[in-house]
């Protein structure tokens, strides 16, 4: 919201004014959208740290407080009281689903969640060790091949078309993901069922086979529903920017979404899940104490990171990562499993939360520390925990998309750089060649 304020730039014996905006919990930002216009600068910000690309209704973050809310929701009400789907619903239609809309939404996600049998033949084209994230990118962004009419991100779009798109999407995705798990395994595919909700029947396609048949414990759907809840959207995360960036060009939302996925793969970023497990094996396997591995990390000055944790906006514990630790102990007991993971992965934090390095620089557990062991216990190979951080960041890549090309100020993202390069020259006579 415009305020009266304005913010004063003196520059090269000149003042400028900027205008002062505040948000609904009273964020506040100076809006540069000028600033070249009027002072020939251009603004440079490293990561992004202190720029805000967009105004968005959808997600609230307190990184200070460790507040999280999805369209005013708090996330630790939502996963109490919530299934996935219906806050993927919020976060896609802004508001809960009435007893119809709920009714009609599993209804069409169940309509929508069949692949085209000529897309299975992609998956027995990928390499044994295929990583899953890189076979869920592609079919992402092949679902455009497959449903090229209702998938543009023209302005002209029917509203209609794309939440067909934004249905199929959250729908395909489940049974791209489970069918990915399965030819890595070797093990024919498990079709989606009409009777088996949304969690359930990801459930099933995972793990039940034509000579065994799963069964789907309430404890297991549970600590799902919560972990995907958790994913569910961040505001302008870097995968999510990358679906807004790549949208920007008017790309249609199965090509942006392909872009986000590829954002999360990366360690800083979803990866971290898989990193996190990778590390704690590396840690068992090194005969190191944990004390040690965390003197490693302090001494390689920023070479070696300690996964899941640290994050760019929380700079207390992440409110996500609190209600996964307690999710983790209760599927755990209710399993009955024994992990020394979890062990592991308790005394590094409680290591690292009394250490001064971790403690001025703010670095709590993040969202990706615990949920790892959650995976295992359900059965979920460490391969797949990035597939499942992205199976949760789809409604809020598919939000973030539909907001971005329905705002009024929607414009191609393309930020200015400082060229630091050579000044202009010529080819040198040494340097010429008339082959071609
Ligand atoms: N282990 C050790 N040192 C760290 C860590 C870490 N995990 N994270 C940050 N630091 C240090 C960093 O080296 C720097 O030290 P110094 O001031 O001496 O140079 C200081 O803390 C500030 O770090 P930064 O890199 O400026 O912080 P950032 O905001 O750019 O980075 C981050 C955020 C998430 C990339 C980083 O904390 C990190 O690499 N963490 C490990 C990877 C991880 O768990 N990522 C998942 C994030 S949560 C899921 C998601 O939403 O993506």
């Amino acid at each position: 919201m415009p305020t009266n304020e304005t913010a004063t730039l003196t520059f090269r014996g000149k003042t400028f004014d900027f205008p002062v905006l505040t948000g609904t919990e009273n964020e506040v930002a100076i809006d540069i959208s000028k600033l070249r216009k009027h002072t020939g600068a251009v603004a440079l910000d490293y990561g992004y740290v202190n720029t805000g690309a967009c105004k968005s209704a959808i997600t609230y973050l307190d990184g200070e407080q460790g507040i999280l809310r999805y369209r005013g929701y708090p996330v630790e009400d939502l996963a109490q009281n919530s299934r996935f789907v219906e806050v993927a619903y919020l976060l896609i239609n802004g508001r809960m689903p009435d007893k119809n809309e709920r009714e009609q939404w599993s209804a069409l996600l169940n309509r929508h969640s069949m692949m085209h049998e000529d897309m299975r033949h992609f998956f027995y084209s990928y390499p044994e060790r295929a990583h899953p994230m890189a076979i869920l990118s592609a079919m992402v962004v092949s679902l455009s091949t497959f449903y090229p009419e209702l998938s543009q991100h023209r302005p002209e779009e029917p509203d209609e078309a794309i939440n067909i798109a934004a249905t199929r999407l959250m729908s395909k995705m489940r049974t791209i993901a489970a069918f990915s798990y399965k030819k890595s395994i070797g093990e024919p595919f498990v079709y989606p069922r009409h009777d088996l909700k949304y969690c359930a029947n990801f459930l099933n396609m995972m793990f039940s086979s034509p000579v065994c048949s799963y069964e789907i414990k309430p404890e297991v759907l549970q600590a799902l529903n919560i972990l995907l809840i958790l994913h569910a959207d961040h505001e302008q995360n870097c995968s999510t920017s990358a679906v807004r960036l790549v949208g920007s060009a008017r790309v249609n939302l199965y090509a942006s979404v392909g872009a986000g996925i590829c954002a999360l793969w990366g360690p800083l970023h979803g990866g971290a899940n898989q990193m996190v497990i990778n590390m704690l094996e590396d840690i068992a396997a090194s005969g190191k104490s944990v004390q040690q591995y965390v003197d490693d990390v302090k001494s390689s000055k920023g070479g070696k990171l300690l996964y899941g944790f640290g994050h760019r906006v929380y700079k207390t514990y992440d409110p996500r990562a609190k209600i996964i630790k307690a999710s983790c102990d209760r599927v755990l007991k209710a399993l009955k499993i024994n992990d020394p993971m979890l062990d592991m992965a308790q005394e590094l934090e409680s290591i690292a939360m009394r250490d001064e390095y971790f403690i001025s620089r703010n670095l709590y557990p993040n969202v990706d520390f615990y949920s790892g062991i959650i995976y295992r216990a359900i059965g979920i190979p460490k391969e797949m925990f990035t597939v499942m951080f992205a199976l949760g960041r789809l409604p809020g890549w598919i939000a973030q998309w539909k907001e971005s090309r329905e705002d009024p100020m929607f414009k191609l993202q393309r930020p200015r750089q400082i060229y630091i390069g050579p000044n202009v020259r010529m080819v040198k006579e040494a340097e010429r060649t008339s082959e071609l």
